[in-house]
């Protein structure tokens, strides 16, 4: 079973590559099951309904999140009418929606899905994501030893420590959050696949997705500055991975990367940051 993960899909311009980009890639490299992580997809902070739906021929399967989830004003209502997408499991039980489940892949493949927030450089967010890993992970291999983790976290440090905790109990550990693509991709030997940063769907003239001269502005002067979000030029970062449907582990691991065409950029309207 071949998994296509995308990262971080950073607003308008963002959502425009996966449409146009994911149904081809999906096809090119015979994937079954697609994980995009939505965080930043509505305005570059958040997430909609409206731009979740707008994807609904991207052939994305399952949409997880992070730190951003609930920046858009409505979305606590409206998560719960999604059942293919995920907020952190770590967060407060209290909180609506869910962090992991079992979902089918099109070759039939049961795939359990999970995401989970870092606690280290994430302003104390979520709780503690090996202990959240551990339990829910005990819950999905009581369905399918096939298992994708999405670890939205900060520090480098602390996501090869759950991929290395995790291996042999998941198919794959893979970052979100950064929006930077590393180099690291591997299978541990336990055999679990591994990538500290899966990257992101935005552009790449910009600071994370956002334009550069207020950002750097704001570094050097400690002004206050508007970030606007850059919607052209965009490249949709992602990674592949090779599972064994039988035992849940990973045989291999790529990374890929695809610019999409300027002739290819749509006019769809944006959902602007409250
Ligand atoms: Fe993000
Ligand atoms: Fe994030």
């Amino acid at each position: 079973m071949r998994l296509l993960f995308i990262g971080d899909i950073v607003g308008k311009g963002g959502r425009g590559a996966v449409r146009h980009l994911v149904p081809e890639l999906r096809r090119e490299y015979g994937c079954a099951f697609v994980v995009a992580n939505a965080e930043n997809i509505a305005g570059g902070g958040g997430i909609t309904r409206k731009c979740i739906d707008s994807l609904a021929d991207a052939e994305v399967d399952v949409f997880t999140s992070g730190d951003h989830v609930w920046d858009q004003r409505g979305f606590a209502e409206e998560i719960v009418t999604l059942p293919h997408l995920l907020r952190p499991a770590n967060f407060c039980p209290e909180q609506p929606g869910r962090g992991h489940a079992v979902f089918t892949a099109a070759d039939g493949t049961r795939v359990g899905v999970l995401c989970l927030v870092g606690r280290t450089f994430m302003n104390g967010l979520g709780n503690c994501p090996f202990q959240a890993a551990t339990s829910a992970v005990a819950e999905l291999r009581r369905e399918t030893p096939v298992i994708v983790v999405d670890f939205h976290a900060e520090a480098t440090s602390e996501k090869i420590a759950l991929g290395r905790f995790l291996d042999g109990r998941v198919s794959a550990v893979l970052g979100t959050h950064t929006h930077v693509e590393t180099a690291d991709q591997t299978v541990f030997p336990g055999g679990t696949a591994y990538h500290t940063d899966v990257g992101m769907v935005g552009a790449v003239e910009s600071v994370l997705g956002r334009a550069i001269g207020p950002v750097i502005q704001r570094f050097a002067t400690g002004m206050p500055a508007r970030f606007t979000v850059v919607e052209k030029g965009i490249a949709l970062h992602a990674t592949l991975v090779d599972i064994e449907p039988a035992t849940g582990r990973a045989s291999h691991i790529e990374r890929i990367v695809r610019r999409l065409d300027a002739g290819d950029e749509d006019g769809e309207p944006d959902h602007e940051m409250p």
